[in-house]
């Protein structure tokens, strides 16, 4: 009888505190001395729940194109910490197909959908209305973002500001040795007319490394990591422990000066 009991329980927990850091790509075998099982956060997640009774989930977006590079493993530090925290998430990877960028058609002020709907941004979409928080990240280039990436966010900030509104956000930048805090500046730019709070950590979020793999022996940008992920994890308990939202005008005010 005892037996039966502990095996119930088991099987509730399980179903009830489904453990997730989903990764929606690469579907491929991974060619680097990295693995994701590796690097893929241990206990449990998503027993932290909304007032709908859904577990709360973090977006991770990696913009590099290699798939288990630097950007990968410090969002990965990110990732673990969360679940330490009962927070899941899923990852997006940004990938290496050409990028579509916003074209200004306005389209998805009508329709609430970027007119160009390919697989990364609806990918992006879809994970954007059921995550309830996000953490970009990109690696340096040139002292910028990756291209591909500011290409999906623009459109994604630009057609789901809605389902952007009150979510935390991150942004996290890999660098070999410069140009990162460009980098991490201009990942926030968006989230901050969106009325994303901002996580912030005991550090610029910045990860240090070039070759693959060498973001491991970064410990100080490793703990940074984990101190945002506790970080957004507070923030994201608290929100969902009141579920008022923030009171807004209702008028969005927009003065052009040039008529
Ligand atoms: C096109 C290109 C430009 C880069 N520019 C910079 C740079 O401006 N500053 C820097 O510190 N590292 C630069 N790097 C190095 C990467 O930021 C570094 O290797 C990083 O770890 C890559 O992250 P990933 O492993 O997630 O792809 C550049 C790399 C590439 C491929």
């Amino acid at each position: 009888m005892r037996k039966l009991l502990v095996i119930a329980v088991s099987i509730f927990t399980l179903v009830a505190c489904t453990s997730k850091t989903e990764t929606t790509e690469p579907k491929e075998e991974n060619p680097t001395q990295i693995s994701q099982e590796q690097n893929k956060p241990s206990q449990e997640a998503g027993c932290i729940k909304d007032s709908t009774g859904k577990g709360l989930k973090v977006l991770l977006i990696n913009g590099s194109p290699r798939k288990n590079g630097n950007t990968y493993l410090a969002l990965m530090e990110a990732a673990k910490q969360l679940e330490q925290n009962g927070i899941a998430s899923e990852l997006l990877q940004i990938g290496t197909e050409p990028a579509q960028g916003c074209i200004a058609c306005n389209h998805c002020k009508k329709t609430g959908r970027c007119v160009f709907e390919d697989d990364l941004y609806n990918r992006a979409y879809n994970l954007m209305s059921e995550c309830d928080a996000i953490i970009v990240g990109s690696p340096t280039y040139y002292g910028q973002p990756n291209g591909t990436l500011l290409c999906l966010i623009q459109r994604l900030c630009y057609s789901a500001s809605n389902l952007m509104q009150n979510k935390p956000a991150a942004a996290v930048a890999v660098c070999r040795r410069g140009g990162a805090t460009a980098v991490y500046q201009t990942l926030l730019m968006p989230f901050q007319m969106l009325n994303m709070p901002i996580v912030t950590s005991q550090y610029w979020n910045i990860v240090y490394g070039r070759d693959e793999g060498e973001a491991a022996l970064d410990e100080e940008g490793l703990q940074t990591m984990r101190t945002m992920a506790n970080n957004m994890a507070w923030m994201l308990k608290k929100i969902h422990n009141d579920t008022e939202t923030p009171i807004r005008e209702k008028e969005h005010k927009v003065t052009n000066f040039i008529k």
